[in-house]
């Protein structure tokens, strides 16, 4: 079956059945699920698993769930030194080993958390002299790291080493810190390498996914490391967020510059505080608005939530999950859903540039005639939404989306509100008739005169035609809430195949992602 024949099929699946939810309901879900979507477009949508999953209340329709929703898993707590190194000389892999089993008859990638941490850490470490510490950071990492060596792809190699804002920022104080210095993040991440080279090592911190004096220091910390040649391949940005989040700019500015560095972006644990039921429609709306900006960065390779259900969070009393305390669907989920159903063109992969040029992952105009060429790009929608991500000096912009050639139908002409500066991005939304099949898009730009010629594009996301029922947009995604979303009008199906390339993680089958 080809590429094109599954998405239209799930396009027609999306198009179809694509839920009106208003009430919490029982699993599962209508409408496609997320590991389907996901896959797809050789995405990792994924969850943190919890400790002896196996023995607790739900059990299996928590493993029915996690089985059909997701692609890539985190132990939340198995593999952290209290539970896997609980004393100096003995470990106890049974609990990961457990989980490692049940990814590997899954499918699932696995995404090792954390190797050094502050927290959850046995007291016998205590005891240690400093230059004991430093042998069992290395006797721990080496043991565990090289134990999963082909199982788990992924380490959170050092997690949360930097303080919070409020308490004065800079590294946090650890047993690790006292030990070994900032020596310590270079020898865990040095240490990894050595124990699994095909590992790809993270950074994970939080209050880190925005444009924030802690995220602006992770970004500084972690570029040094990158010159020094440390061996971290990855930042996690754990975004535990509230249900008013609205920095979706910041976040995808944020995701760029580590981009920048040559970094993948991992969205390690995420989750929406709600404050209420009312605050369900908007938690909804963020989860599907991340998601959204992840799948438009190539180099964003996952987006986890932490938990499944709100009863068994961390922040219980938040609700910030998209399955409730009875493990019923909540608004959340379909958030997800809507998100992982978009395609997202990313203008600078296009195959033949005119007046644009390549800057920070995204078109910077340097000439009046500019447009770009993108092959494989085949809409055969009867109205279709789409997102452009752009930014524009001055107003006296307009971007053309034209058919098959620089010369074909205009599909769509969209007028360009001033951001202030071209790196100052914005999204502008619009629903469009195509005019069927075509096999490339053309994306032209356009100006009143050169004054006005200061523009980047960035990227366009395509989603279903929505009609929104209850629920603000955030600028972001569908805007049509958790009451989800009806796809009216002509319900023939939608599909977008195009061409981009994004590197994913699996081990032992390495492919390159068949999206942009
Ligand atoms: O397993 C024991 C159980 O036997 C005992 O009866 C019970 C009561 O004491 O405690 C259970 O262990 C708890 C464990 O969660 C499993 O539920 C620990 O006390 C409790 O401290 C631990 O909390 C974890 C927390 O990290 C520790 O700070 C949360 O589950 C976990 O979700 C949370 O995850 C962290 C990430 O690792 C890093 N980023 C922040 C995130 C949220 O704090």
């Amino acid at each position: 079956m080809t590429h094109r024949t599954i998405t239209l099929l799930t396009a027609l699946l999306v198009s179809l059945l694509l839920p009106a939810t208003t009430v919490a309901e029982d699993y599962p879900p209508t409408g496609p699920r997320l590991k389907s979507l996901a896959d797809l477009v050789d995405f990792d949508i994924g969850y943190a698993s919890r400790y002896n999953f196996r023995e607790q209340a739900n059990a299996t329709l928590y493993e029915q769930i996690v089985k059909a929703e997701f692609n890539i898993v985190t132990p939340e707590n198995s593999v952290k030194w209290e539970n896997v190194h609980p004393d100096r000389n003995r470990y106890d892999f049974q609990d990961m080993d457990d989980l490692v089993t049940f990814a590997q008859q899954q499918n699932m990638v696995l995404h090792g958390h954390p190797l050094l941490w502050y927290n959850q850490n046995p007291a016998w470490l205590d005891t240690l002299a400093p230059a004991e510490v430093e042998a069992a950071m290395v006797d721990h990492i080496q043991t565990v790291v090289g134990r999963y060596k082909n199982s788990i792809a992924i380490w959170d190699v050092v997690n949360e080493g930097l303080e919070d804002t409020a308490n004065g920022g800079g590294l946090r104080d650890n047993i690790w810190l006292q030990a070994m210095g900032e020596a310590y993040i270079v020898k865990a991440f040095e240490e990894a390498r050595r124990a699994d080279p095909d590992a790809i090592l993270v950074y994970n911190d939080y209050d880190v996914g925005t444009l924030t004096q802690k995220s602006q220091e992770m970004y500084d910390r972690v570029s040094g490391w990158v010159a020094a040649g440390v061996p971290i391949d990855a930042v996690g940005l754990q975004m535990h967020v509230t249900a008013n989040f609205t920095q979706y700019e910041e976040f995808s500015d944020n995701m760029q510059r580590y981009v920048d560095l040559g970094l993948d972006v991992y969205i390690t644990e995420f989750d929406v505080k709600a404050l209420s039921v009312e605050d369900y429609i908007p938690q909804a709306d963020v989860y599907e608005g991340v998601l959204r900006r992840c799948l438009a960065e190539p180099r964003c390779q996952a987006f986890q939530i932490w938990g499944i259900d709100d009863l068994n969070s961390w922040q219980p009393f938040f609700d910030p999950l998209p399955f409730d305390d009875e493990f019923k669907i909540k608004p959340a989920y379909y958030g997800m859903q809507r998100a992982l159903s978009t395609r997202v063109l990313n203008l600078e992969q296009g195959a033949e540039l005119v007046g644009f040029s390549v800057e920070a992952g995204a078109l910077r105009r340097t000439a009046d005639e500019a447009w770009v060429s993108l092959p494989d790009v085949d809409l055969t929608p009867n109205f279709q939404r789409m997102t452009l991500r752009y930014a524009a000096a001055t107003a006296g912009n307009t971007v053309e989306l034209r058919a098959g050639s620089i010369g074909g139908a205009v599909l769509k002409s969209i007028e360009l509100p001033a951001t202030g500066t071209a790196s100052s991005y914005a999204v502008v939304e619009a629903e469009f008739d195509s005019a069927g099949e075509s096999p490339n898009l053309v994306v032209v730009a356009n100006t009143d005169d050169a004054a006005t010629s200061a523009l980047s594009l960035d990227w366009i996301q395509f989603s279903a035609p929505t009609i929104s029922l209850v629920g603000s947009g955030n600028g972001t995604g569908s805007g049509s809430g958790s009451v989800g979303w009806l796809t009216l009008g002509n319900l023939t199906l939608w599909a977008l195949l195009v061409a981009g390339t994004r590197r994913r993680c699996r081990r032992g089958n390495s492919q390159s992602r068949s999206d942009s």
